[in-house]
């Protein structure tokens, strides 16, 4: 894996980087290897689980992170993204960026000589879908199973979408109208699900949608750039709650799982976030030892 910008880049590494990350959590992989490398790390958009996660684990994995924000780089004054990259990649080791646009990415990609790493861009969120299938393998023990993602089909339903295709797990979207996932990554998706046997479907309908889940998802109804649109999300996303009643029409050993930040009594109750089939604070942990395990693997090679 050169770079991670979509959860495609890491399709034939998956298992590979879920083993890694479940070596580092347990201690088995004891080593840091990155003494004398840099991670650099820009935001332009806030952060709290991709930030500390990156910046911890790249110091217990003995590197150094340093934090970028965007505000504060020239890129704020007009620095083209190009030459950013042609600097940067003269300091450090690595990238891993949060971007507005995906085509930023790409641009610093196309510019950089080392690799570049999206902590979330408009269109994906792969280092999340990482550590949801980390905690997917704990919790239920293998991939084959039932997952429901309710709400907005954004960035990190994309990206659940070709983790799931990828390891071989069933996986509807329930959403309304007009708010279904990226067309291109939803094909994508299915095909790569034909040669693992998975099923990948969308259904508008929450309550059929539901019916044998094994994993109940959900995410915010405005993302990060949506915010003008809040009003109308809020009106439409309504009937796409995960509450006690929803989740009791699933299996009745269901987990709960939502990436965060989360907007309490909107997408989900707080009775269903704090219950025993949550499995949100073991997720928001593994995002920890998943972004250990990426950079490991994208570092070492
Ligand atoms: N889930 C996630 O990426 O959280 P942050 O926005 O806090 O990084
Ligand atoms: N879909 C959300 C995810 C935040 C981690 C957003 O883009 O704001």
């Amino acid at each position: 894996m050169d770079n991670l910008l979509s959860m495609s880049d890491a399709k034939d590494e998956v298992f590979d980087i879920l083993d890694t990350a479940a070596d580092l959590k347990s201690g088995k992989i004891k080593e840091k290897p990155f003494k004398d490398k840099y991670l650099g790390m820009i935001f332009e958009k806030s952060s709290t689980r991709t930030r500390v996660s990156f910046e911890v684990g790249m110091n217990q994995l003995g590197g150094t992170p340093l934090y970028l924000s965007s505000k504060d780089l020239q890129l704020n004054r007009g620095e083209p993204i190009s030459d950013t990259a042609r600097v940067l990649s003269r300091f450090l080791d690595c990238i891993m960026i949060r971007a507005k646009k995906h085509e930023t990415v790409e641009e610093l990609v196309k510019y950089a000589t080392i690799p570049i790493i999206s902590g979330l861009t408009d269109k994906e969120h792969p280092c999340q879908a990482f550590a949801d299938l980390l905690t997917i393998k704990e919790y239920k023990g293998d991939f084959n199973r039932k997952l429901v993602f309710v709400g907005d089909g954004n960035n990190v339903c994309n990206s659940l979408l070709l983790a799931a295709a990828y390891v071989g797990m069933d996986m509807t979207v329930s959403c309304p109208k007009g708010y279904e996932p990226d067309k291109e990554i939803y094909d994508r998706a299915k095909k790569a699900a034909e040669k693992t046997n998975a099923t990948i479907t969308i259904e508008e309908d929450i309550h059929k949608a539901v019916e044998n889940a094994d994993i109940l998802y959900t995410d915010v109804w405005v993302s990060m750039g949506d915010e003008e649109e809040q009003e109308e999300r809020e009106r439409i996303f309504r009937p796409y709650q995960i509450n006690k009643q929803l989740l009791s029409e699933a299996k009745s050993d269901a987990i709960v799982m939502h990436c965060l930040p989360a907007i309490r009594d909107q997408e989900i109750t707080d009775e269903v976030m704090t219950s025993s089939q949550s499995a949100i604070w073991d997720q928001a942990e593994n995002r920890l030892h998943a972004q250990k395990a990426i950079l490991y693997h994208i570092l070492k090679e």
